[in-house]
Parts: C-alpha cells; structure tokens; sequence
C-alpha cells in the first residue's frame, strides 16, 4: 500500500508520516510544495529522509507561478470576497496541492492520498472534493478524524517516543494553526479562540502594524492586461513576482490585516487573523482598472454573481461545473479590462489616485458640467425619468385614493 502525504515538514505532518508507517504499515510518499510560504524546503526532504523516506519518494516542487497564475489571479479577476472581507488566501490553495497530489499518485502507482487537515475544518472539505473530483476511486486517510490521540499532549507525546524533532513554539502560546503561501498567511486557535480579545503582536508574520508604517505615503502603478496584473511601476513580471512584489508594499505600508469571525461550510463560526498585503492592494487596483474599463451591466452581474464564486471557492468546489461555468463568464468580462492604476499606500489604506486605459469607457465630454458642445441631450432625461416613473407614479395615485 502506497499513500501521498500532503507534507509541509512541520510537526503535525511528521507524526502523521509516522502514523500512516504504523498504522498502515504504508510506504510514504511525500509532497511538498513550494506556494510561497516563505519556508526553506530542503529541511522537509532531510527531516522526510530522517523518517525513512526514500528519496525517490520525497516530491518538493515550485507551484508559485502556477500557482497565481492559475488559481489566484483567475479569483481576483471575480474580485472574490467570503462574506465580505476574507480574500480566501488558504481556499485557493488546496485545489492545487490537491491536483498535484492525485498527479503524484498517479505517477508512483500510489492508491490513496493524505492531508493533515482536522476533522472539524473546512480545509478537509477542500482537500477531498478536489481529490474525488479528479480521481474518483481515490482512497483518502484523513488522520485527525482516525487517530486515538486526544489532546495536544497525546501528539506531543508520540512524536517524543518516535523521536520527531519539536519545534520550541509548538508546545507554548503560539496559534494552534498557521497557513501561509504568497498570497497570505491565517492564524487560528489558541490566543485567538476568544473573539473579543485583541490578537497579541506577535500573530502578526507579514506586515507592520499600521501604526509603526511610515508617515509618507508610497506611490506605485499596477499595470492590467484581460483583468490581471501584469507590470508595476511599467515594469513587466511574472504573476508571482507581482505578488511578491505587492506582499513587499503591503508589508511596509502596514496593508491587509483581517480580523474577522467567518461561517465554516461544516457549520461552526471560527475566528481568524489574516494578512494579505499583495492580495489587498491588487483587489482595489483591480476594482480600479474595471471601473473605468467594465460596462455597467457586465459589471453588476459580476458583482451578483461574485458572492456565489467566493462561496464555492470557499467551500472546496473549485473542480466543478458550477465554478468552471462563473468562471468562462467572469473571464469573458474581462477582454477589455487593461491599463494602468496609480495607487497610495499609506498606513494600512490602498488608495487609488487614478486610472487610464486605452479601452477606457469613460467620457469626460458626456460627464462634464461644463459646456459639451451637444454629446447629449439634457432634454432626453425627462422622458426617460418619466417613463420609470410610470409604475411609481400609478402606485401613488392609487395609494393617495385609498
Ligand atoms: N479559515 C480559513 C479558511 O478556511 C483559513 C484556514 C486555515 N487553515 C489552516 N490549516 N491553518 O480558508
Ligand atoms: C483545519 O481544521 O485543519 C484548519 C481549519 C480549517 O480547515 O478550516
């Protein structure tokens, strides 16, 4: 028996490494992703090989690129929100770790797949309908929802007796759960369990605290061509490297931190902490660039259907007809969506100073107060208020009768 473990190198996914060998007397095959989580990945194939993985068994790949291009980027071009406010940082991740995984299997003749995903999330939702949507006779192992271990302690202990290395940070106050990759990091659990209690400093991975960013503001241009970022500053870049480069701003200029209480698809409210410094400043350039480029209706109809998107992608259905169908619409808007956004970061704000765009449907002759030489009529608004309020004005007479 042969199983793909979804590994990061950290603690949890260690023991479950060790589990799986135990429990199933499996052979480990392990995946580990470069998303841009700022982590050095070499110490996950030594600390894989030190478990007894073989090295022909241990994948560590560089999905950034693909990653923004293929997954981040298409959700931003919906402008994508959850309730709101969260940019859905970790959501967009797991379909991607999920295809690699099931491609990896694929590869090694391996017949089930692992996550290190809890019981209780919505991570394991993801995981898993990404995983049956590509390989329907996968099997999936989902430890937290398996094992007999109870508590922190129980963990704590097996890895002791199996001699896995225990990161100092793990046995304090730090949150229970971290996940980070270019586009933000969360933090859930622990010190973060009361809502009503400010999150400690420390939390914080990725940007300043508004208060300490600097008292001038920065000035920069974020260049679009089909509704994604393509230059800033007039230099072109990958879409990784606009990421990374926006995350860099955000860090400074104190922009992205979230602190929000979010519906879990299981059913649960859960509190988490999120930074998404590039993610913020792309979200508001992008809104930008359409506002001037985006027909009025396309852009309502986007804006309707892009509750719909973000919930999905929420809820783990990326893989599935209803998102695929949003999404050809969403990319079909986005044809004429370029040019170029002139925004100030200050102090924890994204403020956009301008737009321009050579598809631009703005016209300052029809919009001017000044004199606009004919481009329109002001006597046509009289019929057209008239007859909208036709319906209005039949209620009203019927109501002033009664
Ligand atoms: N609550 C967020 C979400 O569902 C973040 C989840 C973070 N996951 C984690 N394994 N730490 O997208
Ligand atoms: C987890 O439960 O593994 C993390 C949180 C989530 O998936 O919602």
């Amino acid at each position: 028996k042969k199983v793909v473990l979804a590994y990061s190198g950290g603690l949890d996914t260690s023991i479950i490494l060790k589990w799986l060998q135990q429990t199933y007397g499996a052979e480990v095959v392990t995946f580990t992703a470069d998303l841009g989580q700022g982590e050095e990945l070499e110490p996950a194939r030594a600390k894989a090989l030190m478990l007894g993985i073989k090295p022909e068994n241990i994948y560590i790949e560089d999905l950034r690129e693909e990653f923004v291009r293929d997954y981040v980027f298409p959700m931003f071009r919906a402008n994508a929100l959850y309730e709101g406010i969260y940019l859905l940082g970790t959501s967009i991740a797991r379909p991607l770790i999920s295809k690699r995984q099931i491609e990896i299997a694929r590869a090694t003749g391996a017949d089930a797949v692992c996550h290190g995903a809890t019981g209780k999330g919505n991570d394991q939702v993801r995981f898993e309908l990404s995983y049956y949507a590509l390989e329907p006779s996968i099997r999936i192992i989902a430890p937290w929802r398996d094992w007999s271990f109870k508590s922190r302690e129980d963990l704590i202990a097996f890895a002791e007796q199996n001699q896995i290395p225990i990161a100092k940070d793990k046995r304090g106050e730090a949150p229970f759960s971290v996940d980070a990759n270019l586009l933000h990091s969360s933090s859930e659990g622990k010190v973060l369990e009361d809502p009503n209690v400010e999150p400690p400093q420390y939390v914080f991975q990725r940007t300043v605290s508004p208060e300490e960013a600097p008292d001038k503001p920065t000035v920069i241009t974020i260049g679009f061509k089909q509704g994604d970022a393509v230059s800033i500053n007039g230099t072109p870049m990958s879409p990784a490297t606009i990421l990374a480069t926006l995350n860099d701003y955000g860090r400074e200029n104190g922009i992205g931190r979230v602190d929000l209480v979010e519906n879990r698809f299981v059913g649960m409210k859960s509190r988490g902490i999120y930074e998404t410094p590039g993610g913020t400043i792309l979200w508001h350039a992008h809104r930008a660039i359409e506002s001037i480029t985006l027909d009025r209706g396309a852009m309502h109809l986007k804006d309707e259907l892009m509750p719909r998107y973000a919930e999905l992608v929420y809820y783990g259905f990326w893989f599935s007809p209803e998102r695929e169908m949003l999404q050809a619409a969403i990319d079909k808007s986005q044809e004429h969506v370029e040019g170029v956004v002139t925004l100030k970061l200050y102090k924890g704000n994204v403020i956009v100073t301008g737009r321009e765009s050579p598809k631009s449907l703005y016209s300052s002759t029809l919009v001017t107060f000044e004199d606009d030489k004919g481009a329109y009529d002001q006597k046509d608004a009289a019929g057209f208020i008239k007859l909208n309020a036709l319906r209005l004005r039949t209620l009203g007479q019927r109501d002033r009768q009664g």
